[in-house]
């Protein structure tokens, strides 16, 4: 079973698969905790709450895949180590149509995965219907041309959800116990809300929605009122959208050169006290959160947005890239919260050479920088699927799956999960699933490639870059 549950004791006998089954909802559990209890006469499956139920559900199934003769007889009590088991999905680098994110999200519910971080917005595109700013999916989710590696074209390329589409998401997500995060990432990679509002940047010149890959100078100002009138009329646009609790502002990758010379930005700075750039930025994230924190919602940030210190410790930090000045600890030691993605254990847009199954089964979610109270301040992991390189629904499915899978174990068993080559053995046997939902998954000989084979992946992968966007990113990741 994946993924494996918390407590599982074998009993005497074998149940039919056709023995009938009969659910109850047990208020003294957990909400996502259920247990099952076979027997040759019946199945019991007890659980938390409408979640805890259909998780039962979920590893009936597999157990009838896995014992399609027989069901051995057993007691599993199961409930997840972390609340917050998230995948992601990057909309913006390539659009994908809805019906292949509905068959992404069906996949992850039957590992237990239960939010989904879905990225709408940056430099390279603006995907959601927009009632209120109808400029950003009329002009923000075209561009001319697609030059993110040596794959380019000179086509226009585009897409956005309709509203329709969007809550037909959500609803399948709430159906399956998953909560939708919906992403507009803020200062940074805004290219495509610059081409169709470009009065909230620093300078009100044009901006074209980006068609390659890195780090853009681009920047929402943080000085003119405006902005933030602006980006709160547009959170309330998208909150009667998305109802979930978590609700993710970005932060990541935010070059602050457009800041250093904007009169208004220094003006800002100078009338709140702010000694830094970087605390600039945790200013625009701690106005953008409180308003969010009025309405309910709990905000998530990338880790570069800690770099200032002055983050309100209510924000959730997602850690993906390395911490500067132990800011992520202190942050955690004010009492925030984190979800543990780094990129060497979680991201999915990376070959395997990169990224094998193995590592992405090995994340640690206690990093020792996240200090002491790391272990009490992780609320769980995410995995992710970032675009820039992948172009159609197969590409990706074979980059998340199984990869996805070991993530959603990592999440739900926590630090003390089976050994590797036990969720291997287990993966072998579901692979039926996969098929089940037609997903196209990454044959076992390419889960953990050998060195070279590795090395060749990374190489190639490296080759079909354009070295100056790499160049320039890296020089941009300077000034963050
Ligand atoms: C990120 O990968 N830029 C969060
Ligand atoms: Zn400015």
């Amino acid at each position: 079973m994946l993924p494996y549950p918390k407590k599982v004791t074998y009993l005497e006998g074998i149940a039919s698969p056709a023995c009938p089954v009969e659910e109850t909802m047990n208020a003294s559990l957990e909400t996502e905790e259920y247990h099952i209890h076979i027997s040759p006469e019946k199945i019991l499956l007890e659980g938390g709450s409408k979640t805890g139920l259909s998780y039962g559900k979920t590893t009936l199934e597999q157990l009838k895949l896995l014992y399609s003769q027989g069901l051995p007889c057993m007691e599993i009590q199961d409930k997840p180590f972390y609340p917050y088991r998230s995948f992601h999905i990057d909309c913006a680098r390539h659009f994908f149509p809805a019906e292949q994110i509905k068959k992404m999200i069906r996949m992850c519910a039957e590992f237990k995965l239960n939010h989904f971080h879905w990225h709408i917005s940056d430099d390279q595109g603006w995907r959601v219907e927009s009632l209120r700013f109808p400029r950003l999916h009329e002009i923000g989710s075209v561009r001319e041309g697609d030059h993110f590696d040596k794959c380019s074209s000179e086509e226009l390329q585009g897409g956005y959800y309709t509203r329709r589409e969007v809550k037909e998401i959500v609803a399948l997500c709430e159906e399956l116990g998953i909560e939708v995060v919906p992403e507009v990432d803020m200062p940074g990679h805004v290219m495509a809300i610059l081409a169709a509002y470009p009065q909230y940047g620093c300078e009100n010149r044009e901006v074209k929605v980006g068609t390659r890959s890195g780090i853009f100078q681009e920047i929402l100002c943080a000085g003119k009122e405006e902005t933030f009138t602006f980006i709160e009329e547009l959170l309330d646009d998208l909150m009667e959208l998305f109802p979930g609790r978590y609700f993710h502002i970005g932060g990541d990758e935010a070059p602050k050169s457009h800041w250093k010379a904007c009169p208004h930005c220094r003006k800002r700075m100078e009338e709140e006290h702010l000694e830094s750039f970087q605390q600039l930025q945790g200013y625009v994230e701690n106005r953008i959160s409180s308003y969010l924190i009025s309405r309910g919602k709990i905000p998530v940030v990338w880790n570069e947005a800690v770099y200032g210190g002055n983050l309100d410790p209510a924000v959730v930090v997602q850690l993906w890239i390395d911490d500067r000045d132990g800011m992520m600890k202190a942050h955690l030691d004010k009492g925030g919260k984190a979800v543990v993605s780094n990129v060497m254990n979680s991201y999915c847009d990376y070959p395997y050479g990169s990224v094998s199954l193995r590592n992405m089964y090995e994340l640690n979610t206690r990093p020792a920088e996240l200090g002491e109270r790391g272990e009490d301040s992780v609320i769980g992991t995410e995995c992710l699927m970032w675009t820039e390189h992948v172009r159609d629904g197969a590409r990706m499915e074979e980059l998340c799956w199984p990869r996805f899978a070991a993530s959603a174990q990592v999440g739900w068993c926590g630090p003390d999960r089976p050994p590797y080559e036990e969720f291997e053995q287990c993966l072998m046997k579901l692979l039926p699933l996969f098929e089940r939902h037609g997903i196209h998954i990454m044959e076992p000989e390419g889960w953990n490639p050998d060195p070279e084979t590795a090395a060749a992946q990374i190489a190639a992968f490296n080759a079909s870059m354009f070295p100056e966007d790499v160049e320039a990113s890296g020089k941009a990741a300077e000034d963050i």
